[in-house]
């Protein structure tokens, strides 16, 4: 290239970014030109009417008008709904919004689109364990579309509580344990969202939750006390949140749980020092739901006192509970909230509901058309099945017993076999639960005769807590039989057949929101199942369903393979029965620790040293050793560790180099490895890279993950693999909470799994 070519391309590009800056510019001026306007001839009311977010539930349409609500739009005084499903309910609502309310100000319509629409992926657990962002990304970018063709512009996701506690059973909703791969998925949802630009009709606005901590409740229940070191919040909790905010996001939503003494909702420190000051958020926090109501509980005052707490601590928006709507005009006559901070609230809402579009066409969600071509779509289903097979983890394969083949007489047992209410997982709220498909229906579609079938237990011997577990449409269909004569059928069909195939493990609605559970084993009708089973001397394979790690201990020793398919979504039934037969080979790798039992939780690999470890040696072997830190009755390592995950085939990792010993602050270091496919399959693997920062200031963690790729192999092929590490991937907040880079020795693991030992040494100077 010449000198000259080379100026004129500077030139352009430089010419380019003026213009295009530029216009941002102008676009941000029209924007506070119009809003400076509207607020401007609001009233106190409306003002404070816009910051109200009532859920309108499944009304019906032709009842918007003569409804409360309707009459509360019609006076301006509601700012947005959510969980309303069609365009036609969605186009009445915002019409009395737009034609009757004075300002004619449009309504946001929100939804917990959290993975998928009509569509429905795997739960999100599930889809983390995909480690493929691109994938990721475009699921949000599928779910988008289908919402956005249905009337609804915001989505109440992605969930990016981190969490290392499977009793709590959001853990389901969540990305897993690890702040790295918790941020990259974060960012990936909020582009797939959002896209380049919210003025598009097939992106919508996200909303990152729950700001914050709310992963680490007490005991593992839900909206329980969260209680930790500003270093631990920092480096661990905090990471996925700042990512969402980083990659734009337009909203937040606040968690229900207390920080260092005083709830998300109310929490100043938290949603102006560090949300907007430090962070630089520029968008909308909603609360969750009745979030400002339950401050009350909390032990925080009367409603007016606490919603004059929200409206301070920097929430804009109040979420069903109705307490702006209700207090803060009394609030502000007694100068317990300023105008600047309302109308500072009201700014943000009204800069959302521009950025979307809705000013200059609110019904620009609201295409009969689109609802009707671009929803459920046989390309979406399909994505969505290819997404299914990602995210399902292979546990155990004995004897290579998976894949299976066609010419096996196969017994389908299991109460989770013929569910397919429940194969959406939790949070389906557009999911049409007709539409979903078994593993029953797909394999018998493909065995005929080759299969038969026996529920073989119910899901619990306890009918109660399975109607607990059988709730929003998701009942599992207990069945009336004795406990003796469903095993028996099991048993009768297992004897004819080849392999027992067995569908095992939680109903969807035991993982989940205010789905905490205190024993994390599969119920015990079914584990009986299994032992009755395992004497049949018949290989068993698991197809286990779940919304969280379990503690798996026995039935890992009593089955030969296990394959976790969590909830798969809509398309459970072809995609479990691709990777069981070999037309996908499983790559997923865990993204949360499996514990050996409920108590070593919380368990997860990225953990401190103490000054009294037990040595790798023992650790591994499991032997006890007094006063280490270790259990008189378990060992300490996890059943399956985080990054786990087998294939179909094998990898081996040889020739880990490092290109050099020394790193300086302005330079980067290269980590290599060779990954050979030593097996029969073509297949995926996750190449994970972790260090150990050695010696610090303050305590390090054992390992933390600093990288990975998802590389496919042909069988016998070999790859090298390639890292980058730069001074900024080995900082961390400090006792100050300063973001630094400590000089010394680091160490650096590469492969397949956290439990790696291939490790090499460098320092940083
Ligand atoms: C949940 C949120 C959800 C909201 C609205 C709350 O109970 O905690 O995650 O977005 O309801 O449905």
């Amino acid at each position: 290239m010449n000198f000259k070519y080379l100026t004129t391309l500077l030139f352009v590009s430089l010419f380019f970014s003026c213009t295009q800056n530029k216009e941002v510019e102008n676009l941000e001026k029209s924007k506070k030109v119009f809003i400076d306007e509207l607020l401007s001839k609001m009233t106190l009311e409306e003002k404070i009417g816009q910051l109200n977010l009532p859920s309108l539930g499944d009304f019906t349409t032709g009842q918007a008008t003569n409804s409360n609500i309707g009459k509360k739009i019609e006076q301006g005084l509601v700012g947005g709904l959510f969980n309303i499903k069609s365009v036609a309910k969605i186009k009445e609502v915002q019409r009395v919004a737009v034609e009757k309310s004075r300002l004619k100000i449009p309504l946001l319509f929100g939804m917990d689109v959290v993975h998928g629409y009509e569509t429905t992926f795997p739960i999100p657990l599930g889809t983390s364990c995909s480690w493929d962002m691109d994938l990721i990304k475009n699921m949000a970018k599928m779910a988008a579309k289908e919402a956005s063709a249905d009337g609804i512009c915001w989505t109440f996701s992605p969930m990016v509580d981190i969490s290392r506690d499977p009793r709590w059973g959001r853990v389901a909703e969540s990305g897993g344990e690890d702040s790295y791969l918790g941020s990259q998925i974060s960012r990936a949802m909020v582009q797939g969202y959002q896209g380049n630009t919210l003025a598009d009709k097939q992106t919508i606005m996200s909303c990152v939750k729950h700001f914050a901590l709310y992963g680490a409740p007490e005991a593992g229940r839900d909206y329980n006390t969260v209680d930790m070191s500003r270093g631990r919040m920092f480096n661990d909790y905090f990471p996925p949140y700042k990512a969402a905010v980083d990659a734009g996001v337009g909203s937040i939503m606040a968690s229900f749980n207390e920080i260092e003494g005083i709830p998300a909702t109310g929490n100043k420190w938290l949603m102006t020092d560090i949300l907007r000051d430090k962070w630089k958020f520029n968008g909308f926090v909603v609360t969750d739901y009745t979030g400002v109501n339950e401050m009350i509980d909390h032990g925080m005052g009367d409603l007016q006192t606490v919603s004059a707490l929200a409206l301070n601590a920097g929430i804009d928006m109040d979420m069903v509970g109705e307490g702006f709507l209700t207090t803060l005009k009394k609030s502000i006559d007694e100068n317990k909230v300023s105008i600047n901070q309302l109308d500072a609230a009201v700014r943000r809402i009204l800069e959302a509901k521009y950025d979307l579009g809705l000013f200059d066409d609110p019904y620009k969600y609201c295409d009969e058309q689109r609802a009707k071509t671009e929803i459920f779509t046989p390309e979406n289903r399909a994505f969505a099945q290819k997404v299914a097979t990602e995210s399902f983890v292979l546990l155990k394969n004995d004897n290579q017993v998976l894949p299976l083949k066609t010419t096996q007489k196969v017994a389908l047992v299991g109460p989770l076999a013929d569910a397919k209410e429940n194969m959406p997982g939790t949070w389906s709220v557009a999911t049409d639960f007709s539409k979903a498909i078994s593993l029953k229906t797909t394999l018998s579609e493909k065995l005929g005769s080759n299969l038969l079938y026996a529920k073989g237990s119910n899901l619990d011997y306890n009918q109660e807590f399975e109607k607990r577990v059988g709730v929003f449409g998701k009942s599992i269909n207990r069945d009336g039989k004795t406990d003796d004569v469903l095993n028996n059928e099991a048993i009768a069909i297992a004897k004819k057949s080849d392999i027992i195939l067995f569908a095992i493990g939680e109903s969807a609605e035991m993982s989940g929101e205010s789905s905490s559970r205190s024993n994390i084993e599969i119920p015990q009708a079914q584990k009986d199942l299994l032992k009755k089973l395992k004497a049949l001397n018949k290989p068993i394979v698991l197809v286990l369903f779940t919304g969280r790690p379990l503690a798996l201990t026995e039935e890992s020793q009593l089955a030969d393979a296990i394959l976790n398919v969590w909830f798969p979504g809509t398309e459970a039934g072809p995609a479990i029965t691709e990777v069981l037969y070999g037309a996908v080979n499983p790559s997923g790798k865990l993204s949360m620790t499996f514990p050996r039992n409920v108590g070593q939780v919380p368990i997860y690999y990225s953990h401190k040293n103490t000054g009294r470890p037990l040595s790798d040696e023992k650790r591994e072997k499991c032997e006890f050793e007094k006063f280490r830190s270790n259990y008189l009755d378990v060992c300490n390592t996890p059943l399956f560790p985080f990054g786990y995950g087998l294939s179909y085939t094998t990898f081996e990792y040889s020739s880990v180099k490092i290109s050099t010993t020394k790193l300086s602050r302005k330079e980067s270091l290269e980590v290599t490895v060779d990954v050979t496919n030593t097996g029969d399959f073509d297949g995926k693997e996750v190449v994970q890279l972790y260090i150990r920062d050695l010696v610090g200031s303050v305590t390090r963690p054992v390992k933390e993950l600093k990288g990975f790729q998802k590389v496919f192999l042909k069988k016998g092929e070999v790859k090298t693999v390639k890292f980058i590490i730069t001074e900024e991937d080995l900082k961390f907040y400090d006792f100050n909470l300063d973001f630094v880079a400590e000089s010394g020795k680091f160490e650096v693991f590469i492969g397949t799994n956290s439990d790696t030992r291939n490790k090499i040494l460098f320092e940083l100077i």
